[in-house]
C-alpha cells in the first residue's frame, strides 16, 4: 500500500473535503484512515432494448474513499461504463442508491444532477472529446469557467506534462497528447471523483502509459478518488483496489499490496 496521505495539499480547496471525516479504517484493513466519497448500495441498471430487458448491473455494493485508485476490470459488456455513468450522474440506477458525501443522488432533480456533475465529477472517455475549434487552453477554460476554484489551465497542463501545448489546437497534437489534455481538463475543476472510461482504449502501449502516468499523477498529487474502467488486465497493477466485473456483478475485489507505477506497465 502506498502512502498518499500527504499528497495534494496544493490541489485541494480543503473546504468540503474537510467535512465528513469519518474514519473507515476498520472496514479497510491495513490502510490509512479513509473518507467516504461515494457509497453504492444494491444498484441495478436495466435497459429496455425493445427486445427485452438487458440487465447491465445486477446488484452492486461499493464504498469509494478519498484518494484511492480503483480499477474496474472486465470484458466488453460487463457493465463498466454503466457503473461509471451512474457514479458520475450521467444516468440513474433502476434500483438501489448512490450517495455522494452522504447525499443520495436520487434526491437531485435534473438540474441538481447537472450541477453535481459540473462541480464534482471529472470525466475522461476513450474518445477525447476535445472541441476542435478551440485551443487546448480554451478547451480547459470551457470546463472550468463555471467551477468554484479551478486550476489555471497552465497548472492543469503542467500536471500532465503539456505546459507548452496550451496554444495548440487538438488537431496539432498526437492522440496521446489529446487524451492528456482531456485528463488536464477533467482534473482542472478539482473534482472529487475522476472517472476514466477506457482512457487508453484508442492509443498504443507507449502512449497509453503516458496517459496513465498523467492520471496517476493527478490521483497522487490531488488526492482525487479515481476510477478507471478497462478490459486491460495489465493496468490493474497500478490500482489500490481492483474490482472485476462479470456480467453486471462484482465477481472479485482485490487490494494490491503495492501499486505499480504506470511507467512500469506494458501490454
Ligand atoms: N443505453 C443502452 N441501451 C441498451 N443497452 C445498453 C445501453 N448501455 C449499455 N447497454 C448494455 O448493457 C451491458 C453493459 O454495457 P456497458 O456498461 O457499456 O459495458 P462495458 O463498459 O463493460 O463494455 C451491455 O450488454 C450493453 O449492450
Ligand atoms: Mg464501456
Amino acid at each position: 500500500m502506498t502512502d498518499e496521505t500527504g499528497a495534494g495539499a496544493a490541489c485541494r480547496d480543503g473546504s468540503d473535503r474537510a467535512q465528513a471525516r469519518i474514519a473507515l479504517s476498520n472496514s479497510l484493513p491495513g490502510s490509512r484512515a479513509m473518507h467516504p466519497v461515494q457509497l453504492v448500495r444494491g444498484v441495478r441498471k436495466s435497459y429496455d432494448s425493445g427486445g427485452g430487458l438487458i440487465h447491465a448491473l445486477r446488484g452492486i455494493d461499493l464504498e469509494l474513499v478519498e484518494g484511492e485508485f480503483v480499477v474496474l476490470l472486465g470484458p466488453s459488456g460487463s457493465g463498466k461504463s454503466t457503473l461509471l455513468n451512474l457514479l458520475g450522474g450521467l444516468d440513474r440506477p433502476s434500483a438501489g442508491r448512490i450517495a455522494f458525501r452522504g447525499t443520495d443522488l436520487e434526491s437531485f432533480d435534473r438540474r441538481a444532477l447537472a450541477d453535481f456533475r459540473r462541480r464534482h465529477v471529472g470525466f475522461v472517455f476513450q474518445s477525447y472529446n476535445l472541441i476542435a475549434s478551440l485551443t487546448v487552453r480554451e478547451n480547459i477554460d470551457l470546463v472550468t469557467e463555471r467551477a468554484e476554484q479551478p486550476m489555471a489551465p497552465a497548472e492543469a497542463l503542467a500536471l500532465v506534462g503539456l505546459a507548452e501545448r496550451a496554444d495548440r489546437f487538438p488537431a496539432q497534437l498526437s492522440g496521446g497528447e489529446q487524451q492528456r489534455v482531456a485528463v488536464a481538463r477533467a482534473i482542472a475543476k478539482r473534482p472529487d471523483v475522476l472517472l476514466c472510461d477506457e482512457p487508453t482504449g484508442a492509443v498504443d502501449c507507449a502512449t497509453g502509459v503516458r496517459v496513465l502516468e498523467a492520471i496517476e499523477r493527478c490521483n497522487r498529487e490531488c488526492g482525487t478518488l479515481t476510477l478507471l474502467a478497462t478490459h486491460n488486465t495489465a493496468i490493474a497493477a497500478m490500482a489500490d483496489r481492483v474490482l472485476t466485473l462479470v456480467d453486471g456483478s462484482i465477481a472479485n475485489a482485490q487490494r494490491n499490496a503495492q501499486r505499480k507505477a504506470a511507467r512500469e506497465l506494458s501490454w
